[in-house]
């Protein structure tokens, strides 16, 4: 019996589900606003003076995300999500930035399927929109690395590479 593909990776895709994997990102940016404004306020400490200050910039930058994402469900006719992805928090300072790096690396997985999913679509437009805010999602992957000291995950995968490496 042939399994169904998961949801994000589908390139062959209508509008209609492009809106609804729109959403997700929707809800994701939400998770990242929530996130942004608490961590930035709540990390302390000489160590963390800089990266706390960038973590209030993402902010900013995941509501910009917000708007733009919600205007491209709009546009596809269907009405933006209202509700956030689970928030985690942690006491610990490298914990919270590990759970922020972890949700950029997803967003920007996502992304990457978006891109392809709206080119082919013929929705050159609304990748380009999407493409932009990818930027700043890898800008945000560095930030975080940097601050744990680490490098920048390796998300280039392909769907079929990921497929393979969940299996696992
Ligand atoms: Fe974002
Ligand atoms: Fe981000």
């Amino acid at each position: 019996m042939a399994k169904s593909k998961p949801a994000s990776h589908e390139v062959e895709i209508s509008r209609d589900r492009l809106a609804e994997l729109l959403n997700e990102d929707l809800s994701r940016e939400y998770q990242a606003i929530i996130a942004y404004v608490v961590y930035s306020q709540v990390l302390t400490g000489a160590a963390y003076t800089d990266i706390a200050a960038q973590l209030e910039l993402h902010a900013k930058q995941e509501l910009d995300h917000a708007l733009i994402i919600s205007r491209q469900i709009d546009y596809l006719g269907k009405m933006p999500a209202v509700m956030p992805k689970p928030v985690r928090t942690s006491k610990d300072p490298r914990e919270m930035l590990r759970f922020d790096l972890d949700n950029e690396n997803e967003t920007v997985r996502n992304y990457r399927d978006r891109i392809r999913q709206c080119e082919a679509l013929g929705e050159y437009a609304m990748a380009e929109q999407i493409r932009q805010i990818l930027v700043q999602e890898q800008d945000h992957q560095i930030d975080l690395a940097s601050a744990l000291g680490e490098e920048v995950p390796d998300v280039s995968g392909g769907p079929r590479v990921r497929q393979l490496r969940r299996r696992r």
